[in-house]
């Protein structure tokens, strides 16, 4: 395989003013990061403690195996919405390791809102199923949660992606095999009630957890019966009369150690080191990659600089490489496993198309899985690409994407429009996984193009009368703005259009625990075949 050379001086100027424009993404993104992961406001937190309770992310720190990382799924939820007072949607997800294990976790934040649902809570808490579901993991829920949020009903409950979904999913990855074992830590009614009810297996925390589908003040309204919580579905009731609850535990610590030992005893066997090459180390240091981002998206960038600092020992074997020269493919390992890798050097044309439809079929063929590096304005426009059938051949790669049935993943490392998006691997195509860097952009097309469509069609309106300077004005700054505040990474991310923002310097090894996750779920069966483009 070759060894991919960099041609980046790390001296140079323009990888000093790339690099300090960097730097200022990730200052904004950590500060986000940090003010999203503190969970709720200063006085919930202390009553949370008062009550002898720990927070959210702690409790995931005791629950996953010591020193081990867990990869947090979408820490930004919600960022900028609601005046930011729903921190990381009140809710935590992510993979973790317990008792060796992988397995998903989905953890109400009883801080915020009582961990009750909002859209993007429920949104959070789907992906994450879905992602259990796909990579054939447990789910572990840590419940606190007082369910649908009530004024938000009618954005959380009636809907065929809403509340109920989640228990919809749950009934079926326990029917598939997917263990669904839950924790009670607090107080958890109607649709809270529900997620623990639903498991497979219960423990409940003696004093603060409860289990109620009507807590007091319902039952009160709806049979006029006076009750405490602790008398209505407390965990020693649940445990010693009801049997809602499988397991009591003297306090928090017990019930997570108890879930370890659950997992324990799961025999699931999965082993994420299994199959795996040795891993060797990029020979160029993932830390430079926001130097080799080009601060200014109109000076390109070769992406096989991204490609070197991601893949082992920056190997990379690439096909067709004198041919259809804005999408780079090739094959490489990440983590000592293989993958086949597309990445945008410019827009697509018919011959980068085709290419990448060649490519897909063959990492089909191989059961190679495939990450998608995004940065891309779109397929190539004009009468010329018309003329060279541009809109067959990017469909081209849109189906050979779409019917690949090995795992994909994206990471967006710059802008991902329109189309481009579509052939690249978007969201709507549901890749295993999507990340975007502080650097991302996501929109049908870029502020400046958007802004000019709309003054043209301005201009062409026929019924009404000819467009004055101020109005052109206006529309121009108004499209500007709108396609700015929406093609911002932390506009998507707050609104799970992907799992998550990541650093550049952390892409490796998030890419190295998906493609362990993906590489070790059984075989998707028949595959492409390989059609000469
Ligand atoms: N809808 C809307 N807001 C809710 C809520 C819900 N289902 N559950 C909790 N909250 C809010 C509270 O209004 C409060 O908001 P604030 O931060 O603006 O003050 C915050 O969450 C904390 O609630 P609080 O009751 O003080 O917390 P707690 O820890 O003592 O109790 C619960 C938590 C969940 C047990 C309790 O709030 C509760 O029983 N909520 C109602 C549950 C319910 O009836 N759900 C029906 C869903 S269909």
């Amino acid at each position: 395989m070759g060894i991919l050379t960099s041609a980046v001086d790390v001296r140079s100027d323009a990888f000093r003013a790339n690099r300090a424009h960097y730097d200022g993404l990730l200052a904004t993104l950590r500060d986000r990061l940090a003010a999203c992961t503190a969970s709720g406001r200063a006085e919930l937190v202390a009553r949370h403690h008062a009550r002898g309770k720990i927070l959210v992310r702690d409790r995931i720190d005791l629950l996953v195996d010591p020193g081990t990382a867990f990869l947090e799924l979408s820490p930004l939820a919600a960022w900028g919405q609601y005046d930011n007072g729903l921190p990381a949607a009140g809710i935590v997800t992510g993979i973790g390791l317990v008792a060796g294990t992988p397995c998903v976790v989905i953890a109400n934040d009883a801080t915020v809102k009582g961990g009750s649902f909002y859209a993007e809570t429920v949104k959070k808490h789907i992906r994450a199923q879905e992602i259990a579901e796909q990579n054939r993991l447990p789910c572990l829920y840590l419940v606190d949660c007082g369910g649908a949020n009530l004024p938000q009903q009618d954005k959380v409950f009636p809907d065929r992606d809403h509340f109920g979904n989640t228990f919809h999913r749950q009934c079926r990855m326990s029917a598939a095999g997917l263990p669904q074992v839950s924790v009670v830590f607090g107080g958890c009614t109607a649709g809270g009630a529900y997620i623990p009810a639903l498991s497979d297996q219960v423990v409940m925390v003696e004093g603060n957890a409860r289990i109620h589908l009507g807590g007091p003040s319902i039952v009160k309204v709806a049979i006029n019966e006076e009750v405490d919580g602790e008398t209505l579905g407390g965990a020693a009731m649940h445990t010693r009369v009801s049997g809602v609850s499988d397991h009591l535990a003297a306090d928090e610590p017990q019930a997570l150690a108890r879930l370890r030992e659950i997992v324990a005893e799961l025999n699931l066997g999965r082993d994420l080191a299994a199959g795996a090459a040795p891993v060797e180390a990029p020979l160029y240091d993932p830390a430079e990659l926001g130097g080799v981002v080009s601060h200014d998206r109109r000076i390109p960038y070769d992406v096989r600089e991204i490609v070197a600092r991601l893949v082992d020992g920056s190997r990379f074997q690439e096909f067709k490489p004198e041919w259809g020269a804005t999408l780079v493919c090739g094959w490489a390992r990440i983590h000592g496993r293989p993958v086949g890798i597309l990445g945008n050097n410019g827009a697509l044309f018919s011959e980068s198309s085709l290419k990448a439809a060649h490519f897909i079929e063959l990492c089909d063929q191989r059961a190679i899985p495939l990450l998608f590096l995004h940065n891309i304005t779109g397929f190539m426009v004009g009468a010329e690409a018309e003329r060279g059938g541009i809109a067959k051949d990017s469909a081209k790669m849109v189906y050979a994407m779409s019917i690949a049935r090995v795992p994909k993943i994206s990471v967006l490392v710059g802008g991902s429009y329109g189309a481009g998006n579509y052939g690249m691997c978007g969201r709507g195509f549901r890749p295993h996984f999507l990340f975007a860097w502080p650097s991302a952009e996501l929109a049908t097309m870029s502020a400046d193009i958007a802004a000019n469509v709309m003054l043209e069609l301005r201009r062409g309106n026929v019924k009404a009368a000819p467009p004055t300077d101020d109005e052109l004005a206006a529309i121009d700054r108004a499209v500007r703005d709108q396609y700015g505040e929406q093609s911002d990474p932390y506009y998507a991310t707050s609104r799970l259009w992907d799992d998550g923002l990541i650093e550049p310097a952390q892409t490796r090894d998030v890419l190295g625990l998906c493609l362990a996750l993906v590489s070790t779920v059984p075989d998707a069966g028949p595959r492409t075949p390989v059609y000469r483009m």
